[in-house]
C-alpha cells in the first residue's frame, strides 16, 4: 500500500547488489512513495547487471560510482542533479565490505592495507558522500542521509571483526556530519541499525546461520526484514522524521534491549 510519502521527492541510493539487497528494497518502497532517483554502485558491481533490472523497474538512471572517490561522488552528484532536474532530498548509504572479513583474517591478524580499505568503504564513504555533496550544494533544506549499521558498533561480537571498527566510525560520521549539515541547510543525518539479514554482505560474515538464529530467537519480535528496514528508511526520508537527527536507530525486533529471551532459555535448559 503507498501513502505517497515521498511525493515529490528526489534521491540517490547505493547500494544494490541483487535483489536480497537492503538497497533494492528501499529503491522499491521508493518508487512506490511517489520518489524519483537515481541508483548508484561500485563499478564492479555494475557488471553483475542485476542493477540495469532493478533501474528498468524504477525507471531510475544508473550512475557508477566507487564510494571510496571523491571525484566520483561529485559525478555521481552532479548527474544526478541532471537527470532529476534539481537537488536531491535523500540519499542511502547502504555499502560495506571488508577484504579481511572476506579473506578469514582475524582480528589479531589483520591486515592493515585491508582494514583502511574496510573503513574507507564502509564508513569514510558516508563522510565523503556529505562532504561532496554539501560542497556541490546538491540537498536541499531538510534533506536525509541515511546509512546502515550493525549492533556490533556498541558491543563486542568477534565474528564481526573489523567492520565492527568500521561501523563505530560510520555512526560517529553521523553524529558529527549530522550536527554541521544541521546548521548549515537543516539537513539530516541517521544511521539504522538493521538486525542481521540475509544478504551478499550479511552472509559473507563468518558463522551467518548461528548469529541470524540467535538473534532471531533473541528479539521479542524476530529478526526485522529487509523489506521492513527499507520501510523505515522511507519514514526517515519523509517528511513525517524531519525532527530527528544525529541518531543510531535500533530496528531489530527488540533485540538491543533484551537481556535474555524465554526463547534461548528453552535452548539452553534443552541442551544441558
Ligand atoms: N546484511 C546484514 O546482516 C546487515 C546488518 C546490518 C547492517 N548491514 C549493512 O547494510 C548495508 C547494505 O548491505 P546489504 O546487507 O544490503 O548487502 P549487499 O551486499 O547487498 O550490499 C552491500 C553493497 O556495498 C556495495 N559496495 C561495496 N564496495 C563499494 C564501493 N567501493 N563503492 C560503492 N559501493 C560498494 C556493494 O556493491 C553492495 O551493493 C551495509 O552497510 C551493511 O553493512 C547489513
Amino acid at each position: 500500500m503507498s501513502y505517497g510519502l515521498l511525493k515529490g521527492k528526489k534521491g540517490i541510493i547505493s547500494g544494490a547488489l541483487d535483489e536480497n539487497s537492503i538497497a533494492w528494497k528501499v529503491a522499491l518502497k521508493a518508487k512506490e512513495e511517489g520518489a524519483t532517483f537515481t541508483l548508484t554502485n561500485a563499478p564492479i558491481a555494475m557488471r553483475m547487471g542485476a542493477i540495469n533490472q532493478l533501474a528498468e523497474q524504477c525507471d531510475a538512471k544508473v550512475i557508477a560510482a566507487d564510494a571510496t572517490s571523491v571525484e566520483d561522488l561529485e559525478k555521481l552528484y552532479t548527474e544526478s542533479m541532471d537527470v532529476l532536474g534539481g537537488k536531491v532530498d535523500f540519499v542511502l548509504h547502504s555499502i560495506g565490505m571488508s577484504p579481511n572479513v572476506r579473506k578469514g583474517k582475524q582480528y589479531g591478524d589483520l591486515n592493515y592495507e585491508w582494514y583502511m580499505k574496510s573503513l574507507d568503504v564502509s564508513a569514510l564513504s558516508f563522510h565523503k558522500f556529505m562532504q561532496v555533496a554539501e560542497k556541490v550544494d546538491a540537498i536541499n533544506e531538510w534533506g536525509s542521509f541515511v546509512a546502515l549499521s550493525y549492533i556490533a558498533a556498541q558491543r563486542a561480537f568477534p565474528f564481526y571483526n573489523d567492520m565492527a571498527d568500521a561501523k563505530a566510525t560510520l555512526e560517529s560520521i553521523a553524529r558529527s556530519y549530522g550536527y554541521r549539515y544541521a546548521k548549515a541547510k537543516k539537513v539530516r543525518v541517521n544511521t539504522i541499525s538493521q538486525s542481521p539479514t540475509p544478504t551478499t554482505a550479511g552472509t559473507g560474515i563468518g558463522g551467518f546461520d548461528s548469529f541470524f538464529e540467535f538473534a532471531d530467537k533473541m528479539s521479542p519480535l524476530g529478526n526485522a526484514s529487509a523489506d521492513d528496514c527499507a520501510n523505515y528508511v522511507i519514514t526517515l526520508f519523509s517528511d513525517l522524521t524531519r525532527m530527528v537527527t544525529m541518531q543510531n536507530l535500533f530496528h531489530d525486533g527488540g533485540y538491543s534491549t533484551t537481556g535474555i529471551s524465554e526463547d534461548l532459555m528453552a535452548m539452553i535448559q534443552k541442551n544441558a
